[in-house]
């Protein structure tokens, strides 16, 4: 496999790439990238194909802060026909020796790539069938398998390309879908609930999310983020000028403080989980976070670093980078992890949690 795709946010294609090539780079495999402004992927051939290590266990994309999903192209097929696409598939299939566990036929996540999505879920349907029929692909979905992934760029064009259990995203197109749930005050809950589900494994997600856990909220208005927390039993010290929803007071988990962020202190001296959604500078954020983490006022921390029009990639690695420089210093290890989740907009969320 020489050449590796990238789904990402629409807009976010050179951030991506400059992702991909510095993270490919620091382990001496080199390529370069392909794209288009706002095609919502980035395509990175290599000069020598990468060992199947690197691609099946260590180029995770959970480790990655833009790409939603990393996929390795097998074929490239054009000029499809419309009478029969799945046969030019099969051909390409039987030259690969992986038994695959669900097959995901996708499309850009842009405007344009949105008018394939319904054609991609009709077309799944007998693609499914053939492959099970040839015994290319388990009976039933089975995750813990290689998935072959049908990219369509357009009705007569897919690249097919295999993904890996352990460095794969669980979700088609690499996005996580979640409901609203009906009585959040906002919608910018979901980018915390995102970050709780799939930014933390089984044991960080019981370690910080205890009932009875104190937290604090820095920019807390209307109280989408201190929900997460109220729905998960804890107490909330929510700090923001604005108004916070009644309901939330009404349960008797949150106290409202109208107060600066940056200067507010818990009213314990400690609490177990920070988060902040404050509208700031990624560096400000970033070093009022180390603050709380360095003085053990806070145990952990989720927040969000909102970004700028440009040098997206750069900002963030640069605030990230102080961070991880003040924690090392610390006898304590820290997880940190910082993802472009699907409901972040010009924005990531980054999860650092103190290992016990
Ligand atoms: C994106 S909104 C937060 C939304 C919130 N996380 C939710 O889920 O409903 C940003 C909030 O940060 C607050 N904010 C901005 N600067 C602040 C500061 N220095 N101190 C406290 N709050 C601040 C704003 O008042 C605003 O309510």
């Amino acid at each position: 496999m020489t050449s590796l795709i990238a789904y990402c946010r629409s807009g976010y294609e050179s951030d991506t790439a400059k992702e991909l090539a510095e993270r490919t780079a620091q382990q001496n495999i080199y390529g370069y990238p392909i794209f288009r402004p706002n095609q919502g992927f980035v395509e990175f051939p290599f000069y020598e194909p990468p060992s199947e290590t690197f691609i099946s266990n260590e180029f995770d994309v959970k480790n990655t802060i833009f790409p939603r999903q990393l996929i390795w192209v097998i074929a490239v097929l054009s000029d499809l026909e419309p009478s029969d696409r799945i046969s030019p598939i099969l051909n390409e299939v039987t030259k690969h020796a992986d038994k695959f566990g669900a097959v995901w036929v996708e499309y850009p996540d842009t405007d344009e790539g949105k008018g394939l999505a319904k054609f991609c879920r009709k077309f799944a349907v007998p693609l499914r069938q053939a492959l099970r029929k040839e015994n290319y692909l388990t009976k039933q979905e089975k995750l813990l398998y290689p998935v072959l992934h049908v990219f369509f760029t357009d009705f007569n064009t897919c690249k097919l390309a295999i993904s890996y259990p352990h460095t794969r995203s669980p979700f088609e197109l690499g996005v996580c879908r979640l409901k609203f749930p009906s009585s959040a005050p906002s919608r910018s809950t979901l980018k915390l609930e995102e970050a709780i589900l799939t930014m933390l494994n089984d044991s960080e997600r019981r370690l910080v999310f205890r009932a009875g856990a104190r937290a604090v909220d820095l920019g807390a208005c209307p109280g989408g983020w201190t929900y997460q927390l109220v729905t998960r039993e804890m107490y909330v010290e929510a700090v923001d000028n604005g108004l916070i929803d009644e309901k939330l007071m009404a349960t008797g988990q949150v106290a409202h403080f109208a107060a600066d962020g940056f200067t507010y202190r818990p009213q314990h001296h400690k609490v177990d989980l920070l988060v902040c959604d404050m509208i700031e500078q990624p560096d400000r954020v970033a070093k009022l976070m180390g603050d709380w983490l360095v003085t053990g006022r806070s145990l952990h921390a989720i927040f969000n670093l909102k970004l700028p029009m440009k040098q997206r990639y750069e900002t963030v690695s640069q605030a990230l980078l102080s961070l991880k420089s003040r924690l090392v210093k610390l006898d304590d290890q820290f997880s940190v992890k910082a993802r472009h989740l699907y409901h972040d907009r010009d924005e990531v969320t980054v999860t650092v949690v103190r290992q016990s």
